[in-house]
């Protein structure tokens, strides 16, 4: 298991991902700086092989419902450098809230069908607050089969608190799941997972996992069953956070779905690695998932390039949500990108892109 990375690391990391993440998460005229000047590198393609088809459904991608508060609690606990688990996370009072509560949270539900016609039920990551996760779950059937073992396994994405906090809720009804984590993962993570309590910022887990845990890290493209790929990223987050995870599905006769949680990697660095790692990588079909484009709503002209990039890659459909920002959303359709529209339900603020309970299916 990962030991806790020292501040002084983890701060000359985001020295190190601010110069990586220039070029990949800054957009293209960057991206496209690095792939003419730079040396190409020699990389032998992995084949993952491919499924017959997918299904993605949103379970929940309202992280949070007012984002005055959730940066108010950051900038009063002393910036997006401080630890998560330290930080009086405002739980009550919130008008726009779930039951007056600001959290929510992030997670997804796939079902990918095998070339066998075996169907592999993921759950990709857990939310924050575990109510919210727990009415979620009821809504959308996953309690149910979390409660028979119905689900393979669960993917946490990254460890920050909208997608991993509200873990209680999975563990109540299948504390037994396997689990596949990024490299990164702080000691507070699996402590977490284990029961431990953090009180200061609002968290506990009152139903200690008991399955088995697995670390993914960025050396290789990581085949879990053929046609479903982990790749890991070593990105430093806000909120003290380390690597994210994103999958890599090959649907036959379609191309290369992307789901991300929140793509800290950058969305562009994330479609070139898989162009530059994985066969097929050159048609890329669908993303769906967080972007982390303007999660709070700010732009910055540099953006722009960003979307102009998505045109390069052919994207068919873009089923974002969560921390790609409404704005984003805007600004794709404008520029004439096939951003999938959704139902605005179950706390949804907007029908712009797929919502709570919507689904992407693919096929
Ligand atoms: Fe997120
Ligand atoms: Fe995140």
């Amino acid at each position: 298991m990962e030991k806790d990375f020292s501040r002084r690391s983890f701060v000359k990391g985001m020295a190190v991902g601010t110069l990586a993440g220039y070029f990949g998460a800054a957009g293209l005229s960057s991206t496209v700086f690095k792939s003419q000047l730079l040396p190409k590198e020699k990389v032998n393609l992995v084949d993952i092989g491919q499924i017959k088809g997918l299904k993605i459904k949103v379970i929940s991608e309202t992280s949070w419902y007012d984002n005055n508060v959730f940066l108010n609690d950051v900038k009063k606990a002393g910036g997006l450098l401080v630890n998560q688990y330290e930080i009086p996370w405002t739980r009550e009072g919130v008008k726009a809230g779930y039951l007056g509560d600001n959290l929510g949270g992030f997670s997804t539900y796939i079902e990918a069908e095998l070339m066998d016609g075996k169907v592999m039920k993921i759950l990709l990551d857990s939310g924050w607050n575990p109510h919210w996760m727990d009415k979620r779950f009821k809504e959308e059937g996953i309690a149910e089969k979390l409660a028979k073992k119905e689900i393979d396994f669960q993917v946490i994405s990254h460890e920050h608190i909208d997608h991993f906090f509200g873990i209680e809720s999975t563990m109540r009804h299948y504390p037994d799941i396997p689990m596949y984590v990024p490299k990164g993962f702080y000691q507070d993570g699996f402590d977490l997972l284990k029961g431990k309590s953090f009180p200061k910022a609002n968290v506990k887990n009152d139903h200690p996992h008991k399955g088995k845990v697995t670390v993914l890290d960025s050396k290789q493209v990581n085949v879990l069953y053929p046609g479903i790929a982990l790749m890991t990223f070593d990105v430093p987050i806000i909120l003290r956070v380390f690597g994210e995870q994103a999958f890599v599905f090959n649907v036959k006769d379609k191309g290369i779905v992307l789901v991300t949680g929140c793509c800290h990697q950058g969305i562009i660095s994330y479609m070139e690695e898989v162009r530059k790692k994985i066969v097929g990588g050159e048609k890329i079909y669908a993303v769906q998932g967080g972007l982390h484009i303007s999660p709070f709503e700010d732009w910055d002209p540099q953006y722009d390039d960003l979307i102009m990039a998505f045109n390069k890659y052919g994207v068919q459909k873009i089923g974002c949500n969560h921390c790609t920002g409404f704005i984003t959303a805007e600004k794709m359709i404008k520029a004439g990108l096939p951003v999938v529209k959704g139902t605005a339900r179950h706390m949804s603020k907007r029908d712009i892109y797929l919502g709570n309970g919507d689904e992407l299916v693919i096929t």
